[in-house]
């Protein structure tokens, strides 16, 4: 994959593979790798390490996934590669959705039956 002058997204991009994807992005010459994570502050510690951005998101938070992409087409003008990295784990199948959606690594939501 041509990343070389790319703006790219990363959710989860704070920790473990998001991480190394943000790293890797940036060392391969992406214009800009914008670091989205649940966790604000190493996702800005991410960003501050690969001269990238940090924008705060939870992808359980359907308008968290909106502002992350207005925010990135507001300063960058284009996502040319979204790395939804951070994935969403259901208990019991799409249909306990309701129960509560789950991110590994994710603080549990209250009540969900899958809760750590
Ligand atoms: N590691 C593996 O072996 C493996 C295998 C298959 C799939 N995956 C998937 O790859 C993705 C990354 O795995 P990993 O091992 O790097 O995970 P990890 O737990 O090491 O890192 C996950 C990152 O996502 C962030 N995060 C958690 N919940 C979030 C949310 N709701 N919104 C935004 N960010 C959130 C965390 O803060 C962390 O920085 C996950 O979706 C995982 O399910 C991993």
């Amino acid at each position: 994959m041509e990343t070389r002058g790319r703006v790219v997204v990363v959710t989860g991009g704070a920790g473990g593979i998001g991480a190394a994807l943000c790293r890797r992005f940036a060392a391969d010459g992406a214009e800009r790798v914008v670091v989205s994570d649940i966790d604000a502050q190493a996702a800005a510690a991410v960003a501050a390490e690969i001269g990238g951005t940090a924008v705060p998101a939870d992808v359980a938070v359907e308008s968290d996934v909106e502002r992350l992409v207005a925010t990135t087409m507001k300063a960058h003008g284009r996502i040319d590669i979204y790395c939804s990295n951070a994935g969403i784990a259901f208990g019991g199948g799409p249909e306990a959705a309701r129960h509560g959606a789950r991110l590994r690594g994710a603080r549990p939501a209250p009540g969900d039956a899958g809760a750590r």
